[in-house]
């Protein structure tokens, strides 16, 4: 039996008043797999990103989530799917600690008041559950955590939501070479557990060693979806920088 993808897009189209970012693009992240999604500066990975979440809902298209049809036309759409995006430019509320971002807009009652205890033994054990020891206390405010850090709490709230897929846009301000280490890990321990993970990065060296699957983008155009063992490090630079290598990508 094949595998059914969590995510399959087919024949995307999306713009942003008249400029055309997305052509007619297709893309499919399977469940237990993390997908690689590469492209250059520009080339729509963050546009597409935003549309799978449901913040800039796709123009035209097909969408399937688990082999159904769908139609997002918000976040809240893809939330209650379970899929998690860790949005490039904001994905925390900077002014609340660890438990009350793990649970924004999903808190737990007691009665009629909050359960505090409750959620905070959930998010700690989801915590420890990822093998996360270097966050220090739950209670600790996201605006003084690291990068890598705000990262991890994200992870932690994909996997306590019990999330399908997961999407993590690579974050504007760079990882230090331990904190990079310790969210691939977590990236790769999410898939084992089942889960679509669709990975963007700009490393080439983290692509490699995360990923099962590369996604390229060319100027709005998805040029190429393989299998990573079945291409060098060279052919996806070429894949990202000309849109072609050898036999894959644009025709000549
Ligand atoms: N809200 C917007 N309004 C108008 N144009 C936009 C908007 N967001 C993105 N664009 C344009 O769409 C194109 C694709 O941008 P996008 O952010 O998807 O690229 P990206 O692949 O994520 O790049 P990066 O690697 O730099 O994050 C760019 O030309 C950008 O200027
Ligand atoms: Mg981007």
């Amino acid at each position: 039996m094949p595998v059914t993808p969590v995510l399959e897009l087919r024949g995307i189209d999306k713009s942003y008043g008249a400029v055309k970012v997305l052509y007619d693009v297709a893309f499919t992240a399977y469940p237990g797999e993390v997908t690689a999604l590469v492209g250059d500066n520009g080339a729509g990975k963050t546009t597409l990103v935003k549309g799978i979440g449901g913040v800039h809902p796709f123009d035209s298209g097909e969408y399937y989530f688990e082999g159904a049809p769908v139609r997002l036309g918000s976040p809240r759409d893809a939330a209650a799917l379970g899929i998690e995006v860790v949005h490039q430019d904001l994905a925390l509320c900077e002014n609340l600690d660890i438990v009350e971002n793990m649970f924004l807009g999903r808190e737990r009652t007691r009665g009629l008041a909050l359960d505090e205890a409750g959620m905070e033994a959930a998010a700690t054990s989801t915590l420890s559950g990822l093998s996360v020891r270097t966050m220090g206390s739950v209670r600790r405010r996201v605006s003084d955590l690291s990068g890598g850090q705000r990262q991890t709490v994200a992870l932690a709230r994909a996997v306590l939501w019990d999330s399908r897929l997961v999407v993590l846009d690579e974050p504007a301000a760079a990882l230090g070479v331990a904190q990079t280490q310790q969210v691939l890990e977590l990236v790769r321990r999410l898939a084992d557990k089942g889960l679509a993970v669709v990975l963007i990065s700009h490393n080439m060296n983290d692509v490699f060693a995360v990923s099962d699957r590369i996604a390229t983008l060319y100027l709005g155009h998805m040029v190429a979806q393989v299998r990573t063992g079945d291409v060098t490090h060279r052919q996806v630079v070429e894949l990202i920088t000309s849109g072609r290598s050898g036999d894959l990508g644009l025709p000549r």
